[in-house]
């Protein structure tokens, strides 16, 4: 295990097996991973992990890897499922988490808030202004949602009590990419990191955008060309972004797209709820019991 989990898992897994629990806050570099797995039956990862065809290849007794996640793209599933290794995955408990901070971005950067809440803090609100910190009205508004899976159904599921139409592109339906990006106030994505979905939004995505768009990333980092996405905020040819993840994660101190105007980041926290996290870690264990068991994942990666 990568990292400690929250909640009875844990002691759980050390019942029924000999447990190695990477006790640092920080994820172990490549070698310690490798040194440490090389010997397990199973692996219980975390996103910050990268599980490649070379750890794989050399994880001779590896059975299962169980990402606590519901993403799977730091793991290898072609090298995994060439060993007949079984990947697991965490998904539907956190997906009304990640829905909610889905919309917590999307009005947050639609209503400026981290400008007015800054500008208060620094003193620099000086009176009321009849058109300070105006924002995007989102009745009538358009959100576009790039993939429609769980957890994209379920932003979409909100949209109505706000009064938005939501349109769509995904693999089996929708608008084109190119009618949603011309048309939509807002832009969220909700597609899995595949090499299809790489810099997916770049430069001419990003210009196809209206410039008061805003564009919302609760998915991957790297599905957005972040220089690309830098220039767009920095040249005004997007309003605002919000993402709750990056290319890499954490963005190195001088990375650009910590100054970048307009610009609302988060660590990475879609599924932190102490409900969606609990859950997360009964469904990993879960799923490494039943493999070491010689068992199906209840809840393995698609394409594992
Ligand atoms: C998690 C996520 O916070 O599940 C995923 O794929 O990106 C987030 O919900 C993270 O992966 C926990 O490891």
């Amino acid at each position: 295990m990568t990292r400690r989990l929250p909640g009875p898992s844990l002691e759980r897994l050390a019942a029924a097996h000999e447990l190695d629990v990477w006790p640092h806050e920080l994820p172990p570099s490549q070698e310690e991973l490798l040194a440490r797995a090389r010997s397990a039956n199973g692996l219980l990862t975390m996103l910050s992990d990268r599980i490649d065809a070379a750890l794989i290849d050399a994880c001779l007794k590896l059975r299962a890897v169980v990402n606590y996640a519901v993403g799977s793209d730091n793991i290898d599933l072609a090298a995994a499922a060439a060993r007949g290794i079984q990947v697991g995955v965490t998904p539907d408990v956190l997906t009304d988490a990640t829905a909610d901070l889905t919309w917590a971005l999307l009005l947050a950067a639609a209503r400026r808030l981290p400008e007015g809440a800054e500008a208060v803090r620094a003193g620099a609100w000086r009176t009321w202004e009849p058109a300070g910190f105006l924002g995007l009205e989102l009745r009538g508004a358009t959100l576009g949602l790039i993939g429609l899976g769980r957890i994209g159904r379920a932003v979409a599921e909100r949209a109505p009590g706000f009064g938005m139409t939501v349109i769509h592109t995904s693999r089996s339906g929708g608008v084109t990419l190119s009618e949603l990006l011309a048309r939509s106030d807002v832009i969220s994505l909700h597609c899995p990191l595949t090499p299809q979905t790489r810099h997916l939004i770049d430069a001419r995505a990003l210009a196809a955008m209206k410039p008061t768009a805003i564009l919302v990333n609760t998915a991957r980092g790297a599905i957005v060309d972040q220089p690309a996405l830098v220039a767009a905020l920095n040249d005004g040819g997007i309003a605002a972004a919000a993402l709750d993840v990056t290319d890499p994660e954490p963005p190195p101190p001088e990375d650009p797209i910590l100054r970048a105007p307009n610009l609302l980041l988060l660590p990475h926290v879609g599924s932190a709820t102490r409900t969606a996290r609990a859950r997360m870690a009964q469904i990993a264990e879960e799923n490494l019991l039943a493999a070491l068991a010689g068992r199906t994942m209840p809840s393995a990666a698609s394409g594992a």
